[in-house]
């Protein structure tokens, strides 16, 4: 057997570290297991580079669960303040860039570095490249088979994540785990992803690939202010990626384009001001030029602001207000930044992230059905279900 620790980790992304550095600080020995080269590689491509590490605003209804009273515990014993303290003993410049999401100045390879250091300080062993074969349970513990040997320990964390990016070494491997223990999953699905058009709605606005524009993306009762996209394979931006976690496959969603205008009052007053304009002209004066082109003419209008009736101005104001669209799918696992459903939080013990029926066996970060918003919330999600799992295993 090539060692005995107390605690071993599989998966040393931003769960798995944070569960290392808070088990070692309370004296646990722990082992880090992870198949790829370098430690938190999806912490390194995050924020665009910068890492939106939490979000100041992160509250329990900011989180998709089949339980949304689940993450309440975990959120409120490692707060994003918590987070925040850390960093900045480490020295690390940090600022909002809007609603609340806190990015590095300078790279996420910041973050990486300090939960390098923080795992060394606290005794946490890391081993990369090793590759994970059997978990069987013994009379001690767990023990678990590797390309490096088998490796055993008292207690287990199943912190492997979702299977986002697989490009990027995703695996669903916590899944397996799961069903190999007995554990209920939720249907796993592609959070927080662009979603898709079919060929002829892509075909028609294919001329706006590029545009962004402010937008309300609405679907049933949730609704997102952000940013909208118009790529060449569909919708795209914030707005779209935050929606796309709880849109389902054959419904539609509402977008608003401009949701601070009322696009309608501003037509009419227009008419009013200056009738000789056209209502390209007229529209151009709040939409990027491109979209007011391409909803004018697909609208059909033609002639000057004074030939409108305000029926006519209403049906524009609705194609640009009132937009029901029905999306085709998403781009799935291989663009999208997180994992819906996972393991059911019913057999975890909120307070611990232990599994309730097995003793010292946990799951916590992306694997388990808690999947924040886009803006920090996913990472505060990592830290704070690596931080209780880790005071406890
Ligand atoms: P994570 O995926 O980070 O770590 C899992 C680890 O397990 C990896 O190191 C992997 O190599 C390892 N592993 C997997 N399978 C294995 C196996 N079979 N054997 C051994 N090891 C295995 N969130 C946020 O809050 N702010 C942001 O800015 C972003 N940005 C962002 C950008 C992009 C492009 C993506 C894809 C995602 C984000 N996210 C984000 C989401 C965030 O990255 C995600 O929620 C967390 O990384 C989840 O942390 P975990 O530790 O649970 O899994």
């Amino acid at each position: 057997m090539a060692g005995r620790y107390d605690v071993i980790v599989l998966g040393a992304g931003a769960a798995g570290m944070m569960c290392a550095i808070r088990a070692g600080r309370r004296g646990r020995s722990v082992l880090v297991l992870d198949h790829a080269a370098a430690p938190g590689e999806k912490i390194r491509i995050s924020g665009g580079g910068r890492c939106n590490f939490t979000n100041i605003h992160a509250e329990p209804k900011n989180f998709l669960s089949a339980n949304p009273h689940f993450a309440k515990s975990a959120l409120a014993r490692f707060t994003p303040q918590d987070f925040i303290a850390m960093v900045e003993r480490h020295g690390i410049a940090w600022h909002e860039k809007t609603l609340g999401q806190l990015f590095c100045d300078n790279s996420a390879k910041d973050i990486i570095r300090m939960l390098t250091d923080e795992m060394r300080d606290a005794g946490a062993q890391l081993r990369l490249r090793t590759e994970i074969g059997d978990i069987d349970q013994t009379a001690g513990g767990y023990r678990v088979s590797t390309s490096e040997g088998a490796f055993e320990a008292s207690s287990l964390v199943v912190a492997t994540g979702g299977k986002s990016i697989p490009k990027m070494g995703a695996t669903g491997f916590a899944y397996r785990i799961a069903e190999q223990f007995g554990l209920p999953l939720v249907e796993t699905r592609p959070g927080l992803v662009p979603l898709t058009l079919d060929p002829q709605l892509l075909q028609r606005l294919a001329p706006l690939s590029g545009i962004a524009a402010p937008a309300e993306i609405r679907h049933d009762k949730t609704a997102f202010r952000e940013a909208l996209l118009f790529t060449h394979r569909g919708l795209s931006g914030p707005a779209i990626l935050q929606i796309s976690s709880y849109w389902r496959e054959g419904e539609e969603i509402m977008v608003v384009i401009e949701p601070d205008i009322d696009v309608f009052a501003l037509l009419k007053k227009a008419k009013q001001g200056n009738g000789r304009q056209s209502a390209q002209t007229a529209l151009a004066e709040i939409l990027p030029k491109r979209l007011a082109q391409h909803v004018v003419e697909s609208e059909g209008i033609s002639g000057n602001m004074a030939d409108q009736s305000d029926k006519r101005l209403q049906q524009l104001a609705a194609a640009i207000q009132s937009w029901n669209v029905k999306p085709s799918g998403s781009e799935g696992y291989r663009t999208a930044e997180v994992t819906l459903g996972g393991i059911d939080t019913a057999c975890l013990d909120s307070r611990t992230m232990q599994v309730k029926t097995i003793p010292d066996l946990f799951f916590i970060g992306e694997c388990v059905d808690v999947t924040g918003w886009l803006g920090g919330y996913n990472f505060q999600w990592a830290w704070a279900s690596g931080h209780v799992a880790g005071e406890a295993a």
